[in-house]
């Protein structure tokens, strides 16, 4: 959802400025620009419509730039609403929503500014140009006072060569200091090999770049002390050998499950105990992938600590007036650990007095900050929009979670709690299946649509596998409990519709098995994903390998994960930048 970077060093800053903005562009990718300032206190900007590659050509001079990756949300894409946006002396780069921007537009022009882009972004560069009277610093301040909404700004002005101004709230934003460079980043993986050390910025914050100094600052321009972190290795992504990210990050479910197993054994629970022992209710917050994971676990905990579970969306869960206070415990899940519903869904619950628990794959960032127990998933930076890897670890320490509930509420683990070691190795083993189900997406291709249904646990693997075609081969993919089919869903069905069915539940197959051989009476064409070769002459057939039931989650849905992918390849599409999607989606 739009990525800013800045920078300030004495050697190639446009090519440290391009090399971090290829690493945000999953944050969006329909313009790009860059802004160097020169030791002439000359500005230059270079921007695009269109990916980050085409800024690439001679460098442009300067050690002092900031550089933007742009997710449209006011105002198309096109060369003139790509950032970054310039008013008099000043450049600037935004990630957020101005919520104000009209008011402050309707103004600006009734003073007689002109606008050059549709954005709301611009309106902040012009309001600085207006208020500045010499202060770099308060200028930028001063103008974020008129803010209403969420920003993270990266501010050039010529007076200044070698500093950018920089204002955070409630969109993220990182410093990173490197080896003769000074950053601001919207993310961290964005400056690995680039950073040595970053620390994140908290809202109402500034930072101030000059040179190679980062000084944090309060609005009144007191400096803020703070302490740098080192990057740690798991920051890095997938090395791509060929093909797609996407393809990639499968690869790596394995290794991001070892790592994270590793981590949660390490993670020291008690200071969680009583929270959980005597929690009330259970409350999950999530938005998308991560929200099949929570729906995962919210099913297994209610069966196995036997205590009511409310798993909600986020974006619904602050609207719906939720019922959670003292007492409560809230788990949130987000692989970015940025995701804007997600993050306001836990400060209302924050305020209401519940203990959180946040489980994501950034060290860094908001939730991990504003949990009582952020809980790590390894899964290494995930950059193809569609989420894969992370939501298998995301499964994994969630189960990891329910196994410490229901130890401290009945003091022993559950049966399954030692098979978690070989989820991994499981992993591995479905890779196995990748052949077949090419096959299957050859045998596909042409269908306009396709339908996935579970029973218990299996409903939300199958709302994860119709999510993926949805996110990157764009096809109508929706799911259904399996015996929900009947109830209206089997209207659709006529010859050749693709039914995909997963049943790794022993008690429910025989019912799931049912459900399918009532859509192929119908004339579908049908898919079974089990752990078992029950009966039900399936057109498609493919067996799993097998984990405890309550674990199985974590592997049946690889070959769906594959299968999107495979779909979104042969239809000609690019897996890891579907269209209208970013990843990390920090706006309302
Ligand atoms: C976006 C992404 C999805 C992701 C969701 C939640 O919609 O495209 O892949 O599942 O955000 O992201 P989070 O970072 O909170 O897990």
């Amino acid at each position: 959802m739009c990525g800013i970077v800045g920078c300030v060093a004495k050697e190639d800053c446009y090519g440290k400025l391009l090399s971090a903005l290829e690493k945000l562009e999953y944050r969006g990718y329909d313009s790009a620009g860059i802004a160097l300032l020169s030791a002439g206190g000359k500005i230059a900007v270079r921007k695009k419509k269109g990916a980050v590659a085409n800024l690439f050509g001679a460098p442009v001079a300067g050690s002092a730039g900031i550089g933007h990756t742009r997710w449209a949300t006011h105002g198309k894409p096109s060369d003139e609403n790509a950032h970054p946006h310039v008013a008099g002396k000043f450049a600037l780069v935004h990630n957020g929503i101005v919520e104000n921007f009209a008011a402050l537009k309707a103004e600006l022009c009734a003073a007689g500014e002109t606008f050059a882009s549709e954005t709301d972004s611009e309106v902040i560069v012009k309001l600085i140009a207006r208020l500045y009277r010499g202060d770099f610093f308060g200028a930028v301040q001063a103008a974020c006072e008129r803010l209403e909404g969420a920003y993270a700004v990266a501010v050039l002005c010529e007076d200044f060569p070698d500093e950018i101004v920089c204002a955070k709230r409630r969109s993220p934003l990182i410093a990173g200091a490197g080896c003769g460079a000074a950053y601001v980043c919207s993310d961290v993986p964005a400056l690995c090999g680039a950073a040595a050390f970053v620390c994140p910025v908290e809202d109402g914050e500034f930072v101030h770049i000059r040179g190679c100094e980062i000084c944090f600052k309060r609005a009144d321009g007191s400096a803020v002390p703070k302490v740098f972190c080192r990057l740690a290795e798991e920051e890095k992504g997938a090395e791509r050998a060929a093909g797609s990210r996407m393809e990639a990050e499968i690869a790596e479910i394995p290794r991001g499950l070892s790592r994270t197993l590793g981590w949660l054994r390490a993670c020291d629970f008690a200071p969680a105990a009583r929270a959980l022992r005597g929690a009330g209710r259970l409350f999950t917050v999530a938005c998308g992938t991560a929200h099949h994971a929570a729906l995962a676990f919210g099913n297994l905990l209610a069966r196995e600590a036997r205590i009511p579970v409310l798993c909600e969306t986020a974006s619904e869960f602050r609207y719906g007036d939720p019922l959670i206070g003292a007492g409560d415990v809230l788990v949130a899940v987000s692989q970015s650990g940025e995701t804007a519903d997600t993050l306001e869904a836990v400060r209302l619950a924050r305020e209401r007095g519940a203990y959180v628990i946040a489980v994501t794959n950034a060290e860094h960032s908001t939730l991990a900050r504003l949990a009582d127990l952020p809980l790590r998933t390894l899964a290494g930076a995930e950059v193809a929009v569609a989420a894969t890897k992370s939501y298998n670890c995301q499964l994994l320490a969630l189960y990891y979670l329910a196994a410490q509930t229901v130890f401290f509420k009945r003091a022993a683990f559950p049966a399954w709690f030692p098979a978690l070691e070989g989820a991994a190795p499981a992993c591995e083993r479905a890779f196995g299946c990748f052949e077949q189900v090419a096959d299957l997406a050859e045998r596909l291709r042409e269908k306009p649509a396709m339908y996935y249904i579970g029973r218990g646990t299996d409903r939300f693997t199958a709302a994860e596998g119709a999510l993926k075609v949805r996110e990157i081969a764009y096809l109508f993919a929706e799911s259904c409990p399996a015996g929900e089919l009947k109830h209206g869903t089997l209207a659709l069905v006529e010859e050749g519709f693709p039914v995909f069915a997963v049943a790794t539940a022993r008690a429910l197959a025989a019912k799931t098995a049912n459900s399918l051989a009532e859509a192929k009476a119908r004339g579908a064409f049908t898919a079974l994903f089990s752990q078992e070769d029950f009966a039900g002459g399936a057109d498609f057939s493919c067996r799993l390998p097998a984990l405890p039931e309550a674990l199985m989650p974590l592997v049946s849905v690889i070959p769906l994960q594959y299968f999107a992918c495979r779909m979104c390849l042969l239809r000609g599409f690019d897996p890891d930048r579907p269209r209208n999607l970013a990843k990390s989606v920090t706006v309302e």
